[in-house]
């Protein structure tokens, strides 16, 4: 049985008063599922000391442990702030901070190292998709942003339409079927099937608890990362609450 995450991350959003959500979180987090807010790095610590039975995350870390980068957090930083996931090659990364899937994967090794788990994302655009590329970009982005080493403890790929987030569009099942198979396919030929068939695979971009139980249903989706509806516990715990039912 792979583990289920449902993911929130809430992005350049939140100061210290929206720790609040944390409490509200608590008996959805408490079911089969794990549950992990990403919130910005400023909260990282101190939602950790109220995190109760939710994980805590980073959205980026730097590929060195420390040095003359003003303005960076180390993955080793992250971990001794309380965070134990970290998000590596979001799109907006990708998009804002010019991020190649090199650095990605040179970002994942340094999260290892201090041990977190990279939440590795991969995703095509609206022209790359309706060009009819999404599997050979997906398949690109995989082979060079997930690196040698990787297991399922290590390890979480999501997959992000670039085109479904922050926009409401949310692809098809089957389309969503489509990538998510294609991209255990690919773990399972790198890994081998021990490794691969236990990494989890989310879905993320635009999910919502309207959508939720209709995605978390599809073969090889094991939760999603959430932007939006991450934000309000009443929005994300009856997401949390449809992948423990799933
Ligand atoms: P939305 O859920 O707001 O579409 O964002 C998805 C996302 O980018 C999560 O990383």
């Amino acid at each position: 049985m792979r583990r289920k995450l449902a993911a929130g991350n809430w992005k350049m959003n939140g100061v210290t008063a929206a720790l609040g959500e944390l409490d509200a979180l608590q008996e959805a987090a408490s079911g089969p599922a794990d549950v992990l807010i990403c919130p910005p790095a400023t909260l990282i610590a101190t939602a950790s000391a109220k995190a109760g039975d939710l994980a805590i995350g980073g959205q980026d870390c730097h590929t060195a442990r420390s040095g003359a980068h003003t303005g960076d957090l180390s993955a080793e930083m992250l971990k001794d702030a309380g965070a134990t996931y970290v998000i590596l090659g979001h799109s907006e990364r990708r998009a804002d901070h010019g991020e190649t899937d090199a650095l990605v994967a040179e970002k994942s090794r340094a999260a290892w190292s201090a041990g977190l788990t990279s939440i590795i994302c991969v995703g095509e655009t609206l022209d790359e998709r309706e060009g009819g590329k999404t599997l050979d970009i997906i398949g690109m982005q995989l082979a060079a942003s997930v690196p040698d080493g990787c297991t399922a403890e290590n390890t979480v790929v999501a997959y992000e339409p670039v085109w479904a987030i922050g926009t409401g569009k949310v692809p098809t099942t089957a389309q969503i079927a489509e990538v998510h198979a294609f991209i255990r396919s690919s773990l399972i030929q790198r890994f081998g099937n021990s490794v691969a068939s236990a990494i989890p695979v989310l879905y993320g971009g635009s999910v919502k608890a309207a959508n939720a139980a209709e995605i978390f249903a599809v073969d090889d989706v094991d939760g999603a990362l959430v932007g939006g509806a991450s934000l309000k516990a009443s929005d994300f715990a009856p997401i949390v609450r449809a992948l423990n039912a799933a």
